[in-house]
Order: C-alpha cells, then sequence, then structure tokens
C-alpha cells in the first residue's frame, strides 16, 4: 500500500466487535488480567493502551519502521533517546536546532555527566571532526530550525556507524511524507506530534519510530519506566490527522514555495531561507533528500533594524503569532525572543539566529490571501 492508504488503513482496523469503521477510543487507564500473575493484551494504559497502539501502528508504518512509541510531547520523546546515553557519553548535535532541544542538551544533560557540542551538520567533514572517542549520539535536524539548513542524513549516518554512533534525526518538519530517515540510515526517527503529524493546533505530542526491534525495546523500558506517554485522547486526534497528512503536507509545500518566491523579490526583504529557492545553499541536496516539496516553513529578514522586523510583525493579520508550526493556519514568530529564546544569546548570533529572523509556517489558507497579508505588512518595515 502507498503512503496516503497506508495513513487512513494500517493501524486503523474497524472495531471487531462492532464493525465501527473508526476504532474506539480506549480510556480505560487499567485492563482486566486472566488471572493472577498472568497477561493479558493490555494490563496498565502507562505500559500499553490499544488507542495508542493504533497511532504507533500507523506511525512505524508511514516512517518505514519496525516500531514507535507516542510521548505526551515532542520534548518527552526527545528526552528518552537521551536517557539511552550514560555519564561519559557525548552528544553531538546540529547547530540549527530547536531550541527546547537546545535547551535540554544543554541544560539537563550535562546534569547526568553527558557532554554535548555543536557543529553545522551541512558540512560532513565538520561532523567528522567533532565526533569524540565518547560520542554516542548524532542528533540532526533537517530542515534545521529555524534556518532550514539542509542536512544529508545519508552521509552523516553512513560516518556515524562508522563510529558506532547512533543517529536520531527530528523529522518534525519534513514528516515522512518529504522524508523517511531510517531508510536513509538513521536508527531513531523523533517528532513533535505537535506540528504536521496533530495538524490542528489542538494537541500536544511526541513520537520515536525505529527499524531495530531491539532499540524499541530499550526504548520502551524508558518511556514506561519514566511515564510520559501520549493519552488515548490525543493519540485519536493524532490518528484522525494522519489521514490527511500527505494532503496536508503537500498543499502547504505548494503554498510554501510562492510564498518564498514572492518574498525572494520583494524589495524590503533582504534574505529568504528556504531550500526550494535555487540560491539555498542545501537545495541541490534538499532535492533529492526530499520527496514532494521543500517544507512548508519559509524564513526571511527584512531590510532594516529589529523595530523594522517588529512593524511587519504587528502588521501580519492573516498570520497568527505564536510559537510552534505544521498546523493548517500560519503562523509568524521572531526566534530570537519565541522559539529560540533559550539559546544562550552569543550562541544564537554565532549560529546565524539574527534577531531581525521572522519566521512563518505556512498554513492551508488560500496562498493568495497569505501573499497579500505579508504584502501589506512588509509595506510597514
Ligand atoms: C523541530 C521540533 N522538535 C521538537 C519540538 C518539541 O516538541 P513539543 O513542543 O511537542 O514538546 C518542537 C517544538 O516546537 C520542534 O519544533
Amino acid at each position: 500500500m502507498r503512503f496516503r492508504t497506508r495513513a487512513i488503513h494500517v493501524g486503523q482496523e474497524p472495531d471487531p466487535t462492532t464493525g465501527a469503521v473508526v476504532p474506539p477510543i480506549h480510556v480505560a487507564s487499567t485492563f482486566v488480567q486472566p488471572g493472577p500473575g498472568q497477561w493479558g493484551q493490555y494490563d496498565y494504559s502507562r505500559s500499553g493502551n490499544p488507542t495508542r497502539k493504533a497511532l504507533e501502528t500507523t506511525l512505524a508504518s508511514l516512517e518505514e519502521g519496525t516500531g514507535a512509541l507516542a510521548f505526551s510531547t515532542g520534548m518527552a520523546a526527545i528526552h528518552a533517546v537521551v536517557m539511552l546515553l550514560q555519564t561519559g557519553d557525548h552528544i553531538l548535535a546540529g547547530t540549527d536546532i530547536y531550541g527546547g532541544t537546545y535547551r535540554l542538551l544543554h541544560k539537563i544533560a550535562p546534569r547526568a555527566g553527558l557532554e554535548v557540542s555543536l557543529v553545522d551538520t551541512t558540512q560532513v567533514d565538520r561532523v567528522r571532526q567533532a565526533l569524540r572517542p565518547n560520542t554516542r549520539l548524532l542528533w540532526l535536524e533537517s530542515p534545521g530550525n529555524p534556518l532550514l539548513s539542509i542536512t544529508d542524513i545519508a552521509a552523516c549516518a553512513q560516518l556515524a556507524h562508522q563510529h558506532q554512533v547512533l543517529v536520531a534525526v527530528d523529522n518534525t518538519l519534513a514528516t515522512p511524507v518529504l522524508t523517511r530517515p531510517l531508510t536513509l540510515g538513521a536508527d531513531v526517527v523523533v517528532h513533535s506530534a505537535t506540528k504536521y503529524l496533530g495538524g490542528h493546533s489542538d494537541l500536544l505530542g511526541g513520537a520515536l519510530v525505529v527499524r531495530d526491534p531491539e532499540l524499541w525495546q530499550r526504548l520502551y523500558f524508558i518511556q514506561n519506566a519514566t511515564g510520559a506517554v501520549l493519552g488515548p485522547w490525543e493519540s485519536f486526534l493524532c490518528s484522525r490527522a494522519l489521514k490527511t497528512l500527505e494532503l496536508r503536507v503537500l498543499a502547504q509545500c505548494q503554498t510554501a514555495a510562492q510564498v518564498a518566491q514572492f518574498l525572494h523579490q520583494h524589495p524590503k526583504v533582504r534574505k529568504v531561507y528556504y531550500p526550494g529557492l535555487p540560491d539555498h545553499p542545501g537545495h541541490h541536496l534538499a532535492a533529492r533528500q526530499m520527496q514532494g516539496g521543500f517544507g512548508a516553513m519559509v524564513s526571511f529578514e527584512v531590510h532594516g533594524d529589529l523595530e523594522a522586523a517588529k512593524r511587519v510583525l504587528g502588521g501580519l493579520k492573516l498570520f497568527r503569532l505564536a510559537v510552534s508550526l505544521g498546523a493548517v493556519e500560519s503562523l509568524v514568530e521572531q526566534p530570537a525572543t519565541m522559539s529560540h529564546a533559550s539559546y544562550d544569546p552569543q550562541d544564537r548570533l554565532a549560529h546565524g539566529i539574527r534577531d531581525e529572523l521572522i519566521r512563518l509556517s505556512i498554513g492551508l489558507e488560500d496562498p493568495q490571501d497569505l501573499i497579500e497579508d505579508l504584502d501589506q505588512a512588509l509595506s510597514r518595515a
């Protein structure tokens, strides 16, 4: 079955007892056991829940993995991967990563004696040089956040595996519609399901998908031992949203390409970051690594200072000023003070996240309405 068919049918079989086409939401926290010390398929919802399992089955199929785990948030999923490591291990992560991941790696992981360093993962040679004898985890995001840099996942995975380093890819921005990192050699795919997977700004969730059943067991042990599972209601909402994932993402990518093109030729705009533009340094790699589109996030800088950027942000009417991304409604934000405020300011600048940077999450509105909104707001810059 092809992607869109799997998104609707895998894990979402009709209810065997009633024939209901949509499986029921299982809200039970606990399940009757056949006898003392005897276990059925489910016993306690932290350890396993049918509605969560249905979502995990769909996600594993869409990412071409063998197993998935659904978490209460994306950060909980990321934390579970970090908990695979031990004191003295080193994590190497990209510079263009989500601010919350940066915070977890820099402010929480060192408390457990983990070493962390960042490297520009778009340059495989730099990744090679940055590996240490104790590196155990390589953390990649492609497209990166918020600069939409493109990392060669296959090349990084090959390099990492030569050094017995586990490769995790945060696939939140690309979604499995555009990129399937497990097929490129990654060991773990990570999602904030809060974004495109959920798609409607109405749930918080996270997910991990892996190929290796033994790695799934280790992550399952961590999830069950620490408890940050996705609830049944959110699991249902996410399963429902996955049915339209491909349609949404492809349409959002098309609109994003039009918006990027519009911004690119606008006299008030200094720079546009969008992998679909031929002058983006990762354009050719993105064309090879991403199928069906270049993503639906567009970042840009206006001419002038922070005040000019703030005037544009204040002038937008349709784009909502809010963090998060990937939903049907378009959002705008200023990474330096919002999504990436948890970066140390000098690190933020060193990694190219200027105060004037504006990040757009393109939704499902009519492209022309979005372009007209940007046009009138840019006239204030
Ligand atoms: C790329 C990326 N990864 C992870 C996260 C964290 O996910 P959550 O907010 O669901 O914890 C986010 C949230 O913005 C994100 O954008």
